[in-house]
């Protein structure tokens, strides 16, 4: 094991003391949502006891401490993900949201017979809106196929650009699987074709930094909720040319900049995407919840989360009849796993009943699952949090589990 202080982090996240049906909490549902550390706590209640006001508002001194709070989140935010800009960065509610918001504005812009690819490890929230933006539009939707061991198959992508293709999508790391996607070759082979590419960065976020810049990506979304952070906040980044074209999602307050009843004109970035009172505590805190993981460091937490990957990958893989989806060689720390005919359900509520919290099911990523010819899994997902000592308890339990059901 590398010097990585765990014990001491640990002692950041009260949640990881209680007991849960009377054992103590084993938390492996990361991929799911982070826990939080008092260091983001601390900045909520301090924003609801000392300076919750509407922001970009008031002259009086609580808006106007509260707008600058929130704006300086934003430049956290810039600064981390290397935005040339910080009106790049637009505050949403979560990865979702700023995905649908993408959708949304190149409804106006795609034609009929336009071509949109995505990749076969797709989150729902990364298909459905383009399901629809092709409805809406008359564009077809093409998929990048992938490999037995969840790896992108590179040259069926290479056959399905062409100048066709307008946009392309894609998970930086498989929620369901934990590949690693090689999003730089993926966006240098768009920009070849001339299309704009959306990464969707909500289960890297956690475990690397992406500069949006070295990547040339046109727009990157995340959810704080993934790094530590309140749910219900997120950012879309995107390039300021691609931000300037697109249409505002929702119209309503802040997002204006004259409004009469015969017309509307839109105000400037970011505020043209960031219609009505947003989530304002939330935001201060994800830029709260980068710092703290900032102040880790995410060389030290990759390294160590890579550790407790290839020990949870080991042992588990001594039990009898378990089977791992997602074997790429990039992976980050998902383990799906499945016993046999075991339903991923029953184990999970078996494992619930020990104290130790997994994700079961198909993890929003049905088409995964259908490739696989499986109902779902059980996933464990692993943070800069957990322990070696908690993989063996979760080795038991899951022994126990096919003992039980077996
Ligand atoms: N997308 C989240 C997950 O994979 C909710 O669990």
């Amino acid at each position: 094991m590398t010097m990585f202080d765990v014990k001491n982090i640990r002692k950041d996240f009260p949640i990881l003391t209680r007991e849960v049906n009377e054992k103590p909490l084993v938390y492996f549902d990361n991929a799911a949502t982070s826990q939080t550390p008092q260091q983001v706590i601390d900045v909520i209640v301090d924003y609801y006891q000392n300076y919750n006001a509407n922001i970009h508002r008031g002259v009086h001194a609580l808006s106007q401490e509260a707008t600058d709070k929130y704006e300086q989140a934003r430049l956290k935010i810039q600064k981390h993900f290397n935005a040339a800009k910080a009106h790049e960065i637009i505050f949403t509610s979560g990865t979702t949201h700023s995905i649908n918001i993408v959708a949304n504005g190149f409804s106006a812009i795609l034609k009929k017979g336009d071509e949109i690819i995505v990749s076969a490890l797709e989150h729902h929230s990364n298909i459905v809106p383009w399901q629809m933006l092709c409805e809406r539009t008359g564009a077809v939707l093409k998929v990048i196929a992938m490999n037995q061991k969840g790896e992108l198959l590179l040259n069926v992508y290479d056959e399905l650009l062409s100048d066709k293709t307008k946009l392309v999508f894609c998970n930086h790391i498989s929620n369901a699987l934990g590949t690693i996607n090689p999003i730089k070759e993926i966006i240098d082979k768009a920009h070849e074709v001339g299309a704009a590419v959306l990464i969707d960065g909500a289960q890297a976020a956690p475990h690397l930094v992406a500069d949006v810049q070295a990547l040339d990506v046109d727009f990157y979304t995340i959810s704080a909720h993934k790094v530590c952070g309140p749910t219900g906040a997120g950012m879309l980044y995107g390039k300021e040319e691609w931000l300037n074209k697109l249409p505002p999602y929702q119209g309503g307050g802040e997002m204006i900049a004259e409004v009469t009843f015969e017309k509307t004109t839109y105000a400037d970035l970011p505020h043209k995407f960031e219609a009505g009172t947003p989530n304002i505590c939330g935001g201060i805190a994800f830029g709260a919840a980068l710092d703290y993981m900032n102040s880790i460091g995410f060389e030290a937490i990759a390294a160590y989360e890579n550790e407790l990957l290839e020990y949870a990958t080991q042992k588990l893989l001594e039990i009898e009849g378990l089977k791992i989806y997602g074997t790429a060689k990039n992976k980050t720390s998902v383990i799906s796993f499945n016993i046999e005919e075991l339903h991923p359900y029953d184990i999970g509520s078996i494992l619930d009943k020990l104290g130790i919290a997994v994700r079961t099911g198909h993890h929003c990523a049905q088409p995964i699952m259908d490739f696989f010819n499986i109902p779902g899994t059980v996933r464990a997902s692993f943070c800069f949090y957990n322990t070696k000592e908690e993989i063996d308890v979760l080795v038991a339990g899951v022994k126990r589990a096919k003992n039980m059901l077996l």
